[in-house]
């Protein structure tokens, strides 16, 4: 089943707004496999933002995701990267859609409340990166039949 790496960013900690972003995801109907509530480390954040180390905004970007703790978690589902950034949607907050976390709680892309898993093959990367396989868990959620046809 594929995966994606969902983080509450430190704004969104910060915010209280922890729950009303969580449950969004939950509402959609994918499935949490693995939570955790943690101060990210600069190591930590160089490797998980590695591919932006040449950008411009890679600095700032590293001291956003470090500067509180985040809530890092781990979801399953048929397309659950592409229907975790639906949710989450565009990047901007301002070119977001009304209806997402980002279009309905954020105004500016360095603090845009959420990160999620770009592809599948991230997905998979990201969540090792962040849960060590006996931190995830496998469970028969009880609706399953009313979400997944
Ligand atoms: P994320 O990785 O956080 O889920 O966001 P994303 O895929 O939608 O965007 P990405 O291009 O991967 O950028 C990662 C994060 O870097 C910050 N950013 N700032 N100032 C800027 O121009 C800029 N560009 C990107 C954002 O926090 C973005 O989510
Ligand atoms: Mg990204």
């Amino acid at each position: 089943m594929e995966k994606t790496l969902i983080l509450v960013k430190p704004d969104g900690v910060q915010r209280g707004l922890i729950g009303e972003i969580i449950g969004r995801f939950e509402r959609r109907g994918l499935k949490l496999v693995g939570m955790k509530f943690i101060q990210m480390t600069p190591e930590l954040a160089g490797e998980h933002y590695g591919v932006h180390r040449e950008r411009p905004f890679y600095k700032s970007l590293v001291e956003y995701i470090t500067s509180g703790p985040v809530v890092a978690m781990a979801w399953e589902g048929n397309n659950a990267v592409a229907a975790a950034r639906a949710t989450m949607g565009a990047t901007k907050p301002v070119e977001a859609a009304p209806g997402t976390i980002r279009g309905d709680l954020g105004m500016e892309i360095g603090r845009n409340l959420v990160h999620g898993s770009d592809s599948p093959e991230n997905g998979v990367n990201e969540v090792n990166l962040f849960f060590r396989p006996e931190e995830l868990v496998t469970w028969s959620r009880a609706t399953d039949s009313w979400i997944i046809e």
